[in-house]
């Protein structure tokens, strides 16, 4: 009879763990579900600072994690029609594989996305020098852009969870003028998309332009050239070898650059009769908007037929850079030891148009004291069945 009350006692505890455990691991998956920021660290600068990495959910299964070094989104995942989440950026696991050397993985770029020919320009008579970091030219900010400095990050919580990143770019750094002061927001909302806001103020003339330079592969794998774009945009900007844009931009209409309509990436992209496709090894182009205006509009679509991830990308800005990954071939290596091939990521940079500051003609990045930049760019995440 003891005995008997003793099992009982045995397996009435053994139950209570179980259920225990359950309860955890249920509360564990409540929590995922949860809107939220949470903040981990992510290792140490060679200097010794402590960098972090911050996960914003969105409560409805939608994860970003995005670092302060270099403002770096590192992973974000989005459903597939069948509701299965993959990660669709690239990147890498670790803080020592960016140390290592990323082109530009998920970083904030700046002061100036894109290139600046010979790394000069001029404002009120004075020239200024910029590093040259591609092929004579300046590229993403200089050899220290904004993507490879440490940002100070608040995370603001709340059902749509924030991370505010804080920049202060010292006057003289890689060769611009003015102490720039500059603020990136990115806000995780609850229809699967993530806003980035971006502002910025000078005690000096100076130039800006800035961008987020993911790399997205909505199936999650392989490369991108099954994915189908929409850019809403009528001319691109011609460029010469060195990817400087020569002048009047050029209509899309009849060129392997139309994408007005939905049009598989790799349906053209090795058409070598057009020497726009020659000098950019692809895609590495700057389209021109045909909504001209500073309200945020549709720029472009992409799509992925097989899993029905559908990405638009909404602007403030009057231009996006479509590249699409033809620089990348095997060496770099990141997240999962995954060798990133040629092509297995696409970037859509909304922005003001490349070597805009030697362009009177082209919109202008020039900021003065007094005022603030301030634009708005929106990736949002869908499903096509
Ligand atoms: C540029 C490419 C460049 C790449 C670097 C893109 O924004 O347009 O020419 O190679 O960034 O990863």
């Amino acid at each position: 009879m003891k005995n008997r009350t003793f099992q009982g006692f045995l397996s009435l505890l053994s139950c209570s763990v179980i259920l225990f455990a359950c309860q955890q691991t249920g509360g564990k998956k409540e929590e995922s579900k949860k809107p939220g920021i949470e903040k981990s660290g992510f290792g140490t600068l060679p200097d010794g600072r402590a960098v972090d990495i911050y996960t914003l959910r969105n409560g409805q299964g939608m994860e970003v994690k995005i670092t302060n070094f270099g403002g770096t989104i590192v992973s974000w995942t989005a459903p597939d029609r069948n509701g299965k989440y993959e990660d669709v950026v690239l990147g890498c696991d670790s803080l020592a594989g960016y140390l290592r050397g990323v082109p530009y993985f998920g970083a904030i770029i700046g002061r100036y996305g894109n290139r600046i020919a010979r790394g000069k320009f001029s404002l009120d008579g004075v020239q200024y020098s910029l590093a040259t970091n591609n092929i004579g030219n300046h590229l993403h900010g200089g050899i220290v852009g904004f993507d490879k400095v440490l940002w100070t990050a608040t995370p603001v919580a709340g059902d749509e969870p924030a991370l505010k990143l804080a920049y202060l770019s010292k006057d003289g750094e890689e060769g611009y003028p003015g102490n720039l002061n500059v603020e990136v927001v990115y806000t995780l909302q609850k229809d699967n998309a993530l806003k980035i806001d971006y502002t910025a103020t000078t005690d000096k003339k100076t130039i800006v332009n800035l961008t987020n330079h993911s790399y997205f592969n909505l199936a999650g794998k392989g490369d991108i050239l099954n994915h189908q774009l929409v850019l809403n945009a009528g001319v691109f900007l011609r460029v010469d070898s060195t990817l400087i844009p020569t002048g009047e931009p050029r209509p899309v209409a009849g060129t392997v650059f139309d994408f007005t309509k939905p049009t598989g990436i790799g349906m053209r992209i090795n058409d070598k009769t057009d020497a726009q496709i020659r000098f950019g090894l692809g895609y590495d182009h700057c389209w021109v908007l045909s909504d001209s205006s500073k309200t945020l509009k549709s720029a472009a679509i992409l799509s992925e037929p097989a899993s029905g991830r559908v990405m638009e990308v909404l602007t403030t800005e009057p231009a996006i850079q479509f590249y699409s990954g033809n620089f990348l071939d095997g060496k770099v290596i990141g997240k999962g030891g995954a060798a990133y091939q040629y092509r297995s990521g696409l970037c859509l940079e909304t922005e003001h148009f490349p070597d805009s500051p030697n362009r009177p003609e082209f919109p202008s990045t020039v900021l003065k004291p007094g005022d603030t930049y301030r634009t708005t760019t929106v990736y949002r995440f869908s499903v096509r069945n």
